[in-house]
């Protein structure tokens, strides 16, 4: 299989994402032009496979980097302050400088805290990202996001900082649980609403109706099905961060699902639902605010929510015991404006989103209290 090679074209940091299988074990080509300093430091976790690590530090070594690997424990409650001092302390006794390299080798998690550092360690250095989790692949290792989780909300410290380099290998998915991988089609599936939108069409079909075709080759981790859909959404939040990097515009509808999300995993004190499985009962919330407002149909609405069953994510809260400290937690959101509550919703046919401002907090509430 070939590789695909996309890239995210900004004013001063453009950088490409390569998407191949086996590209752990054959990335040099692809790291020999980079001028990363003299050190780099693998930051990864105790739970993602120590050969990865040995693979990339093998191939760094060969180029004529010193190598440093520090591992935190797995969680996102590890995407935390005390993890990003951690960080930047082996980064310091190590006397890493200014033009040297921080490499993420995880998750999500992983590439905010590491994106996050990297920023900040002496004003900015070299960051590079190699997703592992399926999540990280289509969506948390592209557009330059970076942060770290307050005790009183999510991604309240952060950057805006874009890697170097993604290098994207999707057989590094053998070893994900599947939990963790169907939480990666929570992501996709926002990609798939919101596709016509940001102005990318996929092969011949819509995104939405290839998943739908699909879905026993996806949930089956078939290797081109994979290659298809992180390609594509790779592609389609390259373009997105190309034309608005820092997100003043276009780069909103990107939260689909997501003011929903941040609450019920804050609420929920990150243990109940992971990322993706949030973001899927935000999409599913984000589709009934859409129809109560005349904005889709009943049978678009119903469609989503299907999708989002049949990929066997949740498309709803358990119980109901949360609904205040969720909505609290919403509204410490980044994306709230002058108290109001902010939501990406879909709009006429399935690819299009829209932003909506005018969703009274009642009104959420009413939502989050639902069963149906
Ligand atoms: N910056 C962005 O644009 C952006 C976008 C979406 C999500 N995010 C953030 O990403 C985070 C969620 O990311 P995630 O879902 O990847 O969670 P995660 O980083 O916690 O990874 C999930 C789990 O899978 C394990 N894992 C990862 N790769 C593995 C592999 N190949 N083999 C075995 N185990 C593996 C990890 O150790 C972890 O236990 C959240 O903090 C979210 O806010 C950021």
């Amino acid at each position: 299989m070939k590789e695909k090679i996309i890239k995210v074209k900004l004013k001063n940091s453009s950088y490409t994402v390569v998407v191949k299988n086996n590209l752990i074990k054959n990335c040099a080509r692809y790291l020999k032009h980079l001028d990363l300093g003299k050190k780099v430091l693998i930051v990864s976790q105790s739970k993602i496979p120590k050969q990865y690590q040995n693979l990339l530090a093998k191939t760094l070594k060969y180029l004529g980097y010193k190598v440093f690997t520090f591992n935190l424990p797995t969680g996102e409650k590890y995407k935390d302050i005390k993890s990003l001092q951690k960080i930047v302390n082996i980064a310091i006794k190590n006397k890493l400088e200014r033009n040297d390299t921080f490499l993420a080798l995880g998750g999500g998690v992983i590439s905010d805290l590491t994106g996050f550092a990297a920023s900040i360690y002496y004003r900015g250095i070299n960051f590079i990202c190699v997703p592992t989790s399926f999540l990280g692949m289509v969506d948390a290792a592209i557009g330059g996001k970076t942060g770290i989780n307050m005790k009183e909300g999510k991604n309240l410290l952060g950057t805006f900082y874009q890697p170097k380099i993604v290098l994207i290998d999707p057989t590094l998915l053998k070893t994900l649980s599947q939990r963790e991988f169907l939480t990666g089609i929570g992501e996709v599936i926002k990609y798939a609403l919101l596709e016509q939108t940001a102005g990318k069409s996929f092969q011949s079909k819509s995104f939405y109706q290839y998943l739908t075709l699909n879905k026993n080759r996806i949930l089956n981790q078939e290797p081109q099905s994979l290659l298809d859909i992180i390609s594509h959404s790779v592609e389609i939040k390259a373009k997105i961060v190309s034309i608005d990097e820092k997100e003043s515009g276009l780069r909103k509808i990107l939260n689909l699902g997501h003011t929903f999300a941040h609450g019920i995993e804050q609420a929920y004190d990150y243990k109940t639902y992971n990322h993706g499985e949030a973001v899927s009962i935000g999409t599913c919330f984000a589709a009934k605010l859409g129809y109560n407002h005349g904005l889709i149909t009943k049978e678009t609405k119903d469609s989503i929510i299907k999708l989002v069953k049949d990929y066997r994510l949740p498309t709803n809260l358990n119980n109901k015991k949360k609904i205040n400290q969720i909505l609290t937690s919403m509204l410490l959101d980044k994306k709230i404006q002058n108290g109001n509550l902010r939501f990406i919703l879909p709009y006429k046919k399935i690819g299009c989103v829209k932003l909506v401002t005018n969703i009274s907090q009642s009104e959420v509430r009413k939502l989050l209290s639902s069963y149906n």
